[in-house]
């Protein structure tokens, strides 16, 4: 009877260890970050060189927020914005070495390492951000894609910026030929700098951070950019002209180094995928409500003449950007261009 008894406890006893044995196991995260020492913890750095008030800035904070509270604490991702750690041109090669372990370069900063992704410079290439993400989804995309794997680049995301306006201190551009002669400001992209040399301006490669200075001491007349990259850096105020030509996507890929990705636990990775999922979505939405606004702004604060293209300057405008789908389609393979939107609708 006692012999009985004590199995009986022993058992129960038993069982409950396996119990709490299972129930750990199937945690996904220490539910007391502060017993986890420092190498337990996960560090992300993610650096980006936009303010904290755009698109990327905030959809940056927003997803730290929620890796920690969903991680509790376990995952942190520390954002460094402004290009405060790496700036434009530093901060590739940071990611390439693991000093950093996420970024999120406009697409044309990328084309310096796979210039096939600059079929997404070619100037009235998409209509709207639905066009891009549709396109970056494809089978086009997912071998763009495949490029960066072959750096030890993963990509784990779009995010829109919006689409590219230009700004000058010269004079109004509404005609192409307005645009003659002008020093405008690009990013590292051969296919931005055809744009302009192919219409007779002159195209500057200028990191992000120093714009504002290169503007201000008059080494570039004008730019080309989003209208909350624009207003972020306050850009406006030394700028006469605007034309709001939307003549160029500029966005994002999200990019970790792969093989800091490979060593992450299969959770961690799962957690990082679906939050970044539902922020990619929160953040396209955020670049249209956020590109509206800064419009609205500019056309409110009186401080820069507007001319908005008409559809029919558009069309005069596509035309004469065709040499430089000719120039692209002379160096890379004519798929990526065959596979553009706008081209779908001719098949
Ligand atoms: C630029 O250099 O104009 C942009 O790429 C900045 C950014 O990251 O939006």
């Amino acid at each position: 009877m006692w012999s009985r008894r004590i199995k009986i406890r022993f058992v129960s006893v038993f069982i409950i260890i396996i119990m709490l044995l299972v129930s750990c196991q199937q945690r996904d995260y220490p539910a007391d970050n502060e017993q986890l020492s420092h190498e337990e913890q996960i560090v992300i750095r993610f650096s980006h060189v936009v303010g904290e008030n755009t698109p990327k800035g905030m959809a940056a904070i927003k997803f730290a927020e929620l890796i920690k509270e969903r991680s509790n604490g376990h995952v942190e991702i520390q954002v460094f914005p402004n290009g405060v750690l790496y700036k434009d041109g530093e901060e590739l090669n940071a990611l390439l070495r693991g000093d950093i372990q996420m970024i999120a370069p406009a697409i044309s900063k990328i084309t310096t390492l796979v210039p096939e992704w600059s079929v997404m410079d070619l100037p009235y290439a998409f209509k709207n951000a639905d066009e891009v993400h549709t396109y970056v989804d494809s089978a086009v995309g997912q071998s763009l894609m495949n490029k960066l794997n072959v750096h030890n680049l993963l990509s784990v995301g779009v995010w829109d910026s919006g689409f590219k306006q230009l700004s000058n201190s010269i004079r109004p551009i509404e005609h192409i030929r307005d645009l003659e002669d002008l020093r405008m400001r690009i990013m590292p992209s051969d296919i931005l700098a055809e744009q302009f040399s192919s219409i007779g301006a002159y195209p500057k490669r200028i990191d992000f951070n120093t714009v504002f200075n290169q503007l201000q001491k008059g080494n570039v007349d004008g730019q080309e950019n989003t209208f909350t990259n624009i207003t972020s850096k306050n850009l406006h105020s030394l700028q006469d002209y605007l034309t709001v030509s939307n003549h160029g996507y500029l966005g994002y890929l999200l990019l970790m180094n792969n093989e800091f990705w490979n060593s992450l636990p299969q959770n961690v990775q799962t957690l990082l995928i679906d939050t970044l999922e539902e922020v990619q979505e929160w953040e396209w939405q955020l670049a249209e409500n956020l590109s509206s606004e800064r419009l609205q702004e500019m056309e409110a604060c009186d401080c820069i003449t507007i001319h908005y293209l008409s559809a029919q300057e558009i069309q005069q405008w596509e035309s004469a950007f065709d040499p430089v789908y000719d120039y692209y389609a002379g160096k890379y393979d004519s798929k990526y261009i065959k596979a553009l939107p706008k081209n779908q609708s001719l098949h």
